[in-house]
């Protein structure tokens, strides 16, 4: 069995994964949501002390498994430097303390493995990853094959929706919020502007969505429960269109067979039946996660280590470090 964590930011998880059927037998995640919600978004420093509480606290109800773990997997990058260093500091002392291999895996091949748990990877794929802290289109190859084709030069996807959530003081995180809005709102009462829709570039940007939205909540402030559901509502429209059009450069150009969406992003259900669509005209087969495999977890860092274990690709505790940038990712 591996046992896997994961504290990239606000969830603490934590999995077991057997080792030769790929069975999740232990599955179960402490979120931050609450703690942060009054914030507006993620506090760095808050959510490392709440790692420091909850992490030992889901190793005692993992405690049974622990002399069966063979080796022992944790999300060292991309992240916050302060949380994912609660996760690796655990990782190392298990390792140490039970002379089992260390594996270090990388935050977002974590979640293209989440389209995988309890069955075998398929690749090559197109993939959409829409998530807090990443917007990108990935060619995936293979374990180790993996290209950027786009990403955002600004906010990502899931930030517009936390950033949207937050200028109309609804809480965090702001996706789920906005998407429950969104469904009681009228999408053609404000238009918003599509980002990037006159350029040929295949990069995705939210800042300008976001600045459109600000303008939206000053000029109807203060906003009615209607104008809430109608701002999210044409936010989102706009948000899902620039997703949309920008795929479909990509769809045009690389005529992908096999596309997926991962990240906690892809929970939402405009995206999965715009893509739905998209794919269904492209002849391509849609690929998703299971909901509740979509937002970080540790079940998909486990997955993904069973990869890298059967590679024997391990990492001395001494020599591990967590890696915050993002500038080299995969
Ligand atoms: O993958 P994830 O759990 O954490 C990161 O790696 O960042 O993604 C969290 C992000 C947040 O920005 C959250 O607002 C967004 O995913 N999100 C959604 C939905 N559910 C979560 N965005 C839009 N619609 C949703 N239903
Ligand atoms: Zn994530």
């Amino acid at each position: 069995m591996i046992l896997s964590i994961e504290s990239s930011c606000d969830d603490s998880a934590l999995a077991v994964t057997g080792l030769a059927d790929r069975k999740v037998l232990f599955h179960r995640k402490i979120s931050q949501e609450k703690a942060h919600a009054a914030y507006g978004g993620v506090v760095p420093e808050l959510a490392s002390r709440l790692h420091a509480v909850d992490l030992p606290r889901l190793l005692e109800e993992a405690a049974p498994f622990l002399p069966k773990i063979k080796a022992v997997a944790v999300t060292n990058a991309p992240g916050l430097s302060v949380t994912l260093l609660e996760g690796v500091a655990m990782a190392q002392a298990l390792a140490v303390a039970k002379r089992v291999p260390l594996i270090a895996i990388n935050h977002l091949k974590a979640h293209i493995y989440s389209l995988f748990i309890e069955k075998p990877a398929r690749f090559p794929m197109l993939v959409l990853l829409i998530s807090g802290g990443h917007t990108m289109v990935l060619d995936v190859k293979g374990y180790d094959d993996i290209t950027i084709l786009a990403s955002t030069i600004d906010d990502s996807f899931g930030e517009s929706f936390d950033k949207t959530a937050k200028m109309m003081g609804l809480g965090y995180p702001g996706g789920p919020i906005i998407e429950k809005l969104a469904q009681k709102g009228d999408p053609t009462r404000f238009a918003l502007p599509v980002p990037l829709k006159n350029s040929p570039r295949l990069a995705f940007s939210y800042s300008g969505l976001k600045n459109a939205v600000r303008l939206l909540v000053q000029e109807h402030a203060p906003l009615d429960e209607q104008t809430r559901c109608d701002i999210a509502a044409a936010f989102q429209k706009a948000a899902v269109a620039h997703l949309l059009h920008k795929c479909k450069k990509v769809f045009d150009t690389y005529r992908p067979a096999d596309f997926a969406i991962v990240g906690g992003a892809s929970a939402n259900l405009a995206v999965r039946e715009a893509f739905e669509k998209l794919c269904q005209t492209y002849g391509a087969t849609l690929h998703l996660a299971e909901l509740k495999y979509c937002a970080d977890n540790a079940a998909m860092v486990g997955r993904c280590a069973l990869e890298a274990y059967e590679r024997q690709d391990f990492t001395p505790p001494s020599a591990l470090r967590v890696t915050p940038r993002t500038d080299k990712i995969f």
